[in-house]
């Protein structure tokens, strides 16, 4: 049976990175025959243009409908400050997440070998790291209410949100970290801020309980702030981490660099099915966008987490992965991830080149 792939490029740099991500994709549908059929919709600032929306009821509808989702990056300067909250860019992200319940964000930080010098961190901190960072992201201070700006008696404004996780949110969340884990290295260390917030007293709790059904698997816990430091001091004590919404975002920015740049972080959201949406960790990078200088290679193994949780082509993620470690090995690099001594190419040359490795795969 044929499946749905929904591309979107959203703004920024999205249109280059999606076009090489979706070059590897048409590539390896043809070479190992998997039936993957392409539809075309937009998200964010320029979906908002043309339809006065950042999610539009038609991006809406194809998004229910596919099996999986591709996506660029949101947001610009020309949309900050010009349209009401809920029509920003970043709106239109928030809502397809919620809309389908995507609850579950999971941005690997691994280091490629040929990259380790890259890092800002020493080779030795960041060669072979490979951690999993498992993100809440449907709920939490993102989502929780009440919010907003209010008025004070005094006439001062004063701004608010809410953190707030339920028993059920945190537990389902706890499950795909554990199940996760038990596939890799077999320890979970939750991410909170419990000396603090009650909301990370019960998340505490939860995963405590969560754990019991893992007894193979070892449960930490640490405090947000100490869990940034100990990412860039040992980050290779790490195996998966879980955390809320807010805390995932940071940690996740931060992650990145270990890899040797944001250029590197896919994600995957998922959620209680196999529907996935597939993006880059990092953002829409305005100040290059249109330039051909951007590095595709998240955005492509983005697709490569695409064809292993949604299509269930494992065989052909791996392929995809590889013919990315193959094109390092050739010293191909984007500015990003530049050093000496290497060839510096540019998002389309990266592209072309990830897509000769895979078709020379046998
Ligand atoms: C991310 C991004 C988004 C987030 C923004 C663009 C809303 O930073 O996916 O990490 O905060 O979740
Ligand atoms: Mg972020």
């Amino acid at each position: 049976m044929s499946k749905n792939v929904l591309i979107m490029e959203g703004d920024g740099i999205g249109p280059e990175i999606i076009a090489e991500a979706r070059k590897v994709l048409e590539a390896v549908n043809d070479k190992d025959g998997l039936g993957l059929d392409f539809v075309e919709g937009m998200l964010g600032g320029r979906a908002y243009d043309k339809h006065g929306h950042p999610y539009p009821e038609e991006t809406r509808e194809k998004a229910r409908a596919a099996d999986a989702i591709l996506f660029g990056s949101v947001g610009g300067p020309q949309w900050d400050g010009k349209t009401e909250r809920h029509l920003r860019p970043e709106a239109g992200l928030l809502d397809i997440r919620s809309d389908l319940d995507l609850f579950a964000n999971l941005r690997p930080a691994i280091t490629f070998e040929q990259l380790a010098d890259a890092s800002p961190l020493k080779p030795e901190l960041v060669a072979g790291l490979d951690i999993l960072i498992v993100r809440e992201l449907t709920g939490g201070i993102y989502f929780g209410g009440p919010r907003g700006v209010r008025t004070l008696e005094n006439g001062e404004r004063q701004g608010f949100n809410t953190d707030v996780y339920s028993e059920s949110e945190i537990r389902r969340i706890g499950k795909v970290a554990f199940d996760a884990a038990q596939k890799r290295g077999k320890k979970v260390c939750s991410v909170d801020k419990a000396n603090v917030m009650e909301v990370s007293v019960l998340w505490r709790e939860i995963m405590e309980e969560v754990a019991k059904d893992y007894p193979d698997v070892e449960l930490s816990h640490m405090y947000v702030d100490n869990a940034a430091m100990q990412l860039v001091v040992n980050p290779k004590q790490f195996d998966v981490m879980v955390t809320g919404n807010l805390f995932g975002d940071i940690l996740s920015d931060e992650a990145s660099m270990l890899t040797g740049s944001i250029g590197m972080l896919p994600s995957a959201s998922l959620n209680e099915g196999s529907q996935g949406f597939y993006e880059p960790s990092h953002g829409s990078a305005p100040d290059i966008a249109g330039q051909g200088v951007a590095n595709p290679l998240a955005t492509i193994m983005s697709a490569a987490m695409l064809l292993r949780y949604s299509i269930g082509a494992g065989e052909s993620a791996n392929r995809v992965e590889a013919a990315v470690s193959q094109v390092l090995d050739q010293g191909l690099r984007t500015g990003d991830i530049m050093s000496e001594g290497m060839t510096q190419v540019s998002t389309a040359e990266m592209g072309d080149a990830v897509v000769k490795a895979l078709l020379a795969e046998s």
